[in-house]
């Protein structure tokens, strides 16, 4: 019975094996992943526009053509992660028309507008520098599909982090509005990063279900402390400062201690109303109108091959 075969998966998942997609699983777990997983996809695929953006603007043929290759990544990234998804049994038209009704979420992060190029810089290493931390993490969730993706994602992602380490450093090493331009990116991208791990574990609707599966391996909050731990070096090192007057090393903690995030504004962005959330989905809604003919072309062509094939 129902108990018995839930029970018999969770000590699968205590064993650490991993869920494959035909094999038997509480229709919560499902549900969850589809859940966890679109959304993945969809931060991956609505997070290329604001980059995107940048493109024709790059200052140099070389910066152009590393971030061309890095948001032609981001869009593979979500190809796989539907891939992922579909693998559960649900199709990209619903994953799709999720996004486009707003019953399914993005990263918040993805809400914010690009000003200026040291946006550029400031995304790859902080929002992907954030990405990181979160999907190493998942490399190790229960579900082989999506365990799978995050290891490719995650090389791809570390490209990307540094390039746009890379970006801050050679601005930093620039004018004083150089530096400024900097400066600046950091102290509008540096909270939304922190926001991008979600909650505080006590405020986390699905956390304590999905880690009990193993479809999280670490928390929200253990997740954000490790990304600023890591990012106050890399700040450092560069010398641009993090705009948290709270910021400082924990001996007895021994990591460091940071201020609130403001939860106004991500509950703000999360339910619809951040900075760029409408335009955001426009876009996506003109580009998928745009790209009809594409779909209907393929299905065309494949109605054909199917007629020739049966003659
Ligand atoms: N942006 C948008 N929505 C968020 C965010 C965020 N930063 N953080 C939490 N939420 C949403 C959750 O999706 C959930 O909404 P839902 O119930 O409508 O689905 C709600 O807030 C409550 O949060 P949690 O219970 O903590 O949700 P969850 O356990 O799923 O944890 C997290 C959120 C950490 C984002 C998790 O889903 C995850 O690890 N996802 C995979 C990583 C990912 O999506 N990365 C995308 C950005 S990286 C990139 O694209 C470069």
């Amino acid at each position: 019975n129902e108990q018995q075969l839930e029970a018999a998966f969770q000590a699968r998942i205590d064993a650490e094996e991993k869920i494959e997609p035909k094999d038997w699983m509480p229709e919560r777990y499902r549900k969850n992943l589809i859940r966890q997983i679109s959304q993945h996809a969809h931060s991956e695929v609505i997070g290329m526009q604001p980059e995107g953006n940048w493109i024709t603007r790059a200052p140099t043929l070389h910066r152009k053509a590393v971030l061309l290759a890095k948001v032609q990544d981001e869009c593979g990234h979500g190809l796989y992660l539907y891939s992922a998804t579909e693998t559960l049994g649900i199709t990209r038209e619903e994953l799709i028309e999720a996004l486009h009704s707003g019953a399914a979420k993005y990263a918040s992060i993805f809400n914010y507008p690009s000003l200026t190029w040291a946006d550029i810089g400031a995304i790859g290493w902080l929002v992907d520098g954030a990405a990181i931390v979160n999907q190493v993490s998942l490399q190790r969730t229960s579900y082989g599909p999506y365990a799978r993706g995050m290891v490719r994602i995650c090389k791809e992602e570390s490209f990307h982090q540094r390039q746009g380490y890379h970006i801050m450093m050679t601005l930093m090493q620039g004018s004083d509005e150089q530096r400024a331009m900097a400066q600046d990116a950091v102290n509008r991208f540096w909270w939304p990063s922190l926001m991008m791990f979600g909650p505080h574990d006590a405020e986390s609707a699905h956390s304590a279900q999905s880690m009990t599966w193993k479809i999280k391996r670490q928390s929200n909050d253990e997740l954000r402390q490790k990304f600023v731990d890591q990012s106050v070096e890399q700040a450092e090192v560069i010398g641009l400062t993090l705009p948290d007057p709270d910021l400082k090393w924990n001996e007895e903690r021994g990591h460091y201690d940071f201020g609130e995030i403001d939860w106004d504004e991500f509950n703000r962005v999360i339910s619809g109303s951040g900075p760029c959330n409408r335009q955001r989905i426009a876009h996506h809604v003109a580009a998928h109108e745009d790209g009809a003919w594409v779909r209907e072309a393929i299905a065309a062509h494949e109605a054909k091959k199917q007629q020739r094939a049966s003659k």
